[in-house]
C-alpha cells in the first residue's frame, strides 16, 4: 500500500503550504509548459459515473506532466463483469503508476488502495470529493493568501454550506475544513443531517469538531466568507429527485442570503450547476462568485497532488 488521496485529511497537514505552493507554482509555469516531472508514468482512470472537470483536468494534467493517462471504461474491464476489487488492484499496480477512481461506494476505493501498492486519487464518491474541495481552498487562498502563508490564510474562515448537508461535498468541506482550521456552518433539512460516521472520521482523524448544523439558512450564512452550495440530486439519487426538490426549495442561494454573508464574500459550487435550482442565475453570474476559477484550479491542484504522492518521501 503506497500513499493515496481518498479524503482530505489524507494530505499531512505540514505539507498543505507545500502543496499550495507547488499548484501556485505549476499555474504560474503552465504557459511556458512544464519539466516532464511524470514522464514515463501512465495513471489509470477507473470512472463508474460521468465526469466533464474531473476527467478532463486528470487527462490534461497528466498529458502536461509527461505522464500518460489511461482511460478505463467500465463496460470493457473485467471489473464490469465482476471480477474482484482485490485482484484488480494488484494486476493494474502491476503496471500503472497510480489509480484515480470515480465511484458510488467509498469503501471500494478504500479496498482498492489497501490492495494494491500504487497510490490511488479519490476522483469523488458518494461519501467524498477531496480533489474539489483542495481545488476550492486553493482557490480561496489566491485571494486571501500571501506568498508562504496561502493554506494558512484559510484558518478562522467560516464557510457556510447550504442545500444538500448530507452529499458527498458537504462531508468534504466538513473534514476539510477541519484540517485547514476552518469553521463550517451547515444548513439543510433535518433529514439530512451530516451522518455519525462523518463525526467518527473526524474523531479518527484527530480534528476538532469544527462544524455546526441548523435547519436555517440565514443563521448558517451570517457574517461568512464563503457561501457554497451543491446540486440538490447527486449522481446516483436520481430516483429521489422530486422529493429533493420538495426539501431542498428553502435552500436556495439567492441575493438575499447572500447579503447576509460577510459584505466581500464568495460563492462557490463544484459545478455542474442547476441555475433556478440550489442557486439562482443572479447570484451564480453575480460579481461574488468565483465558481470558473475553481473549476480551472482543479488542473493546478490535482497536478500538485499528483507529485505529492510520487514524491518518495
Ligand atoms: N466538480 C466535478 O467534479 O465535476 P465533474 O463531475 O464534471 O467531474
Ligand atoms: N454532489 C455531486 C457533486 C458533483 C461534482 C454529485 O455527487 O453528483
Amino acid at each position: 500500500m503506497s500513499q493515496s488521496f481518498l479524503q482530505c485529511t489524507d494530505i499531512h497537514k505540514g505539507d498543505l503550504e507545500a502543496l499550495f505552493h507547488q499548484a501556485a507554482a505549476l499555474k504560474h509555469e503552465r504557459p511556458r509548459g512544464h519539466a516532464p516531472y511524470l514522464e514515463g508514468q501512465t495513471w489509470a482512470l477507473i470512472f463508474h459515473k460521468p465526469s466533464t472537470r474531473t476527467r478532463v483536468s486528470f487527462e490534461v494534467g497528466l498529458h502536461e506532466l509527461g505522464g500518460h493517462p489511461l482511460y478505463l471504461e467500465q463496460s470493457q474491464t473485467q471489473m464490469g463483469r465482476g471480477e474482484t476489487v482485490a485482484d484488480t488492484a494488484k494486476v493494474l499496480s502491476r503496471y500503472v503508476r497510480g489509480i484515480i477512481i470515480r465511484t458510488f461506494d467509498h469503501a471500494l476505493v478504500e479496498e482498492l488502495a489497501r490492495e494494491g501498492s500504487v497510490p490511488v486519487v479519490n476522483g469523488l464518491t458518494d461519501l467524498f470529493h477531496p480533489c474539489q474541495v483542495y481545488a476550492d481552498a486553493f482557490t480561496l487562498s489566491e485571494r486571501w493568501g500571501i506568498e508562504d502563508e496561502r493554506a494558512s490564510s484559510l484558518q478562522g474562515r467560516k464557510l457556510a454550506f447550504i442545500g444538500d448537508t448530507a452529499s458527498n461535498m458537504a462531508n468534504s468541506w466538513i473534514l476539510g475544513g477541519a484540517h485547514f482550521g476552518m469553521e463550517i456552518a451547515l444548513s439543510g433539512p433535518e433529514a439530512f443531517r451530516p451522518k455519525p460516521e462523518i463525526e467518527a472520521r473526524l474523531k479518527t482523524a484527530g480534528l476538532p469538531l469544527n462544524y455546526t448544523f441548523t435547519t436555517d439558512p440565514a443563521e448558517a450564512a451570517r457574517d461568512a466568507d464563503v457561501i457554497y452550495t451543491d446540486v440538490w440530486v447527486s449522481m446516483g439519487d436520481e430516483a429521489e429527485r422530486e422529493a429533493r426538490l420538495k426539501a431542498f426549495r428553502p435552500y436556495q442561494v439567492d441575493e438575499r442570503l447572500m447579503a447576509l454573508a460577510k459584505p466581500d464574500a464568495y460563492f462557490m459550487h463544484c459545478l455542474p450547476a442547476h441555475e433556478g435550482e440550489e442557486v439562482t442565475t443572479a447570484v451564480y453570474r453575480g460579481p461574488q462568485s468565483i465558481v470558473l476559477d475553481e473549476a480551472e484550479n482543479r488542473l493546478h491542484m490535482q497536478k500538485a497532488i499528483l507529485l505529492y504522492l510520487v514524491d518518495d518521501r
